[in-house]
């Protein structure tokens, strides 16, 4: 018979993604972020989608086409996000947190811009820390499939293992970002899928769209 839409893994489920890496506003014109492109998010909510989900990305602003057929929420911050993810997860079937989430933000921000004074040879800026937004989800999870990602420079696996089981993860998908080809910006990645109670699993150097592929199949068999 036809391939009808029903027939797609994701039918009926709603997917919420996050992407790009939060904006810490220091003054009007200053911030503090990440290298996060958000590329990796993006192809997650355009495979979601493809795979026949019901698609939220909410995403820091970035140079990206928006995928189609995809709801949108554009935030800045780290609290702004927070507060779209928590108004969203209710009603998800699937997070994938692929935001990189600033952990401090300027504890006083200012209203008017930061004006260099003579004779200043240095500044030291005060920072508080932000929501753990995947902790705070931890006890409020239901029937969600809660998937966050990691980037780590060293200890990969031991690092990732922690925070699969301190945030109450369903997986985690870490990348060695010191590795060429891994990680931010790029096109490709390379990632370590870990799951509760079963081996990790070690991709080869992929596109971000396959990586997506990876990530999405296994929660699919993992049942989401
Ligand atoms: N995360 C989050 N809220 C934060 C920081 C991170 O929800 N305030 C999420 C990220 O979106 C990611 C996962 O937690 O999916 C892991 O982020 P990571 O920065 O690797 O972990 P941290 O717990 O912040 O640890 P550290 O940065 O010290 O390695
Ligand atoms: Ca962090």
């Amino acid at each position: 018979h036809l391939l009808q839409a029903t027939d797609l893994p994701l039918h009926g489920k709603r997917v919420l993604v996050t992407a790009g890496g939060t904006r810490e506003m220091l003054d009007p014109v200053r911030y503090i972020s990440n290298r996060s492109s958000g590329k990796m998010g993006y192809a997650v909510a355009r495979v979601a989608r493809e795979l026949g989900a019901k698609v939220t990305l909410i995403s820091t602003p970035t140079a990206l086409t928006k995928p189609a057929g995809v709801t949108y929420t554009e935030v800045t911050s780290a609290a702004d996000l927070a507060k779209a993810v928590k108004a969203d997860f209710e009603e998800t079937d699937l997070l994938v947190m692929a935001a990189a989430v600033s952990d401090f933000k300027p504890t006083h921000a200012v209203d008017q811009k930061i004006k260099k004074q003579p004779g200043q040879t240095g500044l030291t800026l005060e920072l508080a820390e932000t929501e753990d937004i995947l902790k705070t989800l931890a006890p409020l999870k239901t029937h969600q499939f809660v998937v966050g990602f990691a980037a780590e420079t060293q200890h990969l696996i031991e690092n990732a293992e922690k925070k699969l089981a301190a945030k109450k993860l369903d997986m985690l998908v870490a990348n060695d970002v010191s590795k060429p080809g891994v990680g931010f910006n790029g096109d490709t990645n390379q990632v370590t899928l870990l799951t509760p109670n079963s081996t990790p699993m070690t991709t080869n150097l992929l596109s971000k769209t396959e990586i997506a592929q990876t990530i999405l199949k296994a929660a699919i068999e993992r049942g989401v």
